[in-house]
């Protein structure tokens, strides 16, 4: 799986490079606005996008902030043709669903991805919260897709929080052993059988799972993620899956033993990744164990 760094923070970038695991880096509005923020004005934004472009030998997504396909592909161009000489790894992230209001557009993000990747500028398909927006943006050329996989458990956790009376803060995991039971009881044939808004669960508790968005079939973030695996394997879509919005380890555990192409995490949840209590532990004893002979012989 390749690991791209969530950030427009350069140090953080640079940083995460230097370790030598770092495959690309994606950005959003609200990523840029945190890094200048942080920055102090050290530099232009435009030579804070050449930077970040150049110290990376990979993928980097820039997002467009247009809401109508004209004005993204117009964006998308001019980010494409404004960075991508400095190191030529320049993608542009789409919306899959720009509409904000019952009377917009479903369809502006859609085109704009269409336009786009036949023009052969690269397209990372962003805000992605259900399978059939990855399929569409998929069938439409992008080269990527984004699924927030974070956002999605925030949501979840949020409303079994509100039925239950509970307030689960934002590090709480949203199991995704449960949505595998489910899905191992065949449960989610009987939800669509049911065709029920939403049902309560007996398990070892009850559960309340939620149809958000039209669609009772994915119980989870990583469940998200899961599901467009195997759709974009049946009909072997070259897109890759980038699972996004992720806020544990324990995600990224998860994304990769379904085999997601791409995991973008934050800077504080990559820096986690290498750390156990047991390998300290055992970092001291054979510190504490070497020998002087062994020293001379290291020493050389
Ligand atoms: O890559 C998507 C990401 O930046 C959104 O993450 O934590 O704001 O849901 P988050």
């Amino acid at each position: 799986m390749d690991i791209f760094v969530d950030t427009a923070d350069l140090d953080e970038i640079k940083e995460a490079e230097s370790w030598g695991i770092l495959d690309g880096v994606t950005t959003n509005p609200s990523l840029i606005k945190q890094a200048v923020e942080n920055s102090q004005g050290e530099m232009s934004l435009e030579d804070h996008i050449k930077e970040i472009l150049s110290t990376v030998d990979g993928p980097v997504s820039l997002e467009v902030a247009s809401t109508d396909h004209r004005e993204m592909v117009r964006e998308a161009e001019t980010l494409y043709e404004k960075f991508n000489s400095v190191n030529d790894n320049v993608v542009v992230k789409i919306p899959v669903n720009t509409s904000m209001d019952a009377e917009d557009d479903d369809f502006e993000g859609i085109k704009a991805i269409r336009t786009l990747s036949e023009s052969g500028i690269p397209v990372n398909c962003t805000l992605v919260m259900k399978p059939n927006q990855a399929l569409l943006a998929a069938k439409a050329g992008a080269a990527y897709v984004s699924p927030f996989l974070g956002r999605i458990d925030d949501y979840i956790r949020k409303e079994i929080g509100l039925e239950r009376g509970e307030d689960y803060p934002k590090g709480t995991y949203y199991p995704q052993e449960l949505a595998e039971y489910i899905r191992s009881q065949n449960m989610q044939r009987k939800i669509g059988e049911l065709g029920m808004d939403d049902i309560i669960y007996q398990d070892q508790e009850t559960m309340k799972i939620f149809d958000w968005g039209n669609d009772a079939g994915v119980l989870s973030g990583v469940d998200m993620v899961w599901s467009i695996d195997q759709i974009f394997e049946n009909y072997d879509f070259d897109t890759e899956i980038i699972a996004a919005s992720i806020r544990t380890e324990r995600q990224v555990r998860q994304c990769a033993e379904i085999g997601a192409d791409i995991a973008t995490i934050p800077f504080s949840v990559i820096e986690k990744m290498t750390v156990h209590y047991k390998t300290s532990e055992g970092m001291k004893s054979f510190c504490d164990d070497v020998i002087p002979e062994y020293e001379d012989i290291l020493e050389g």
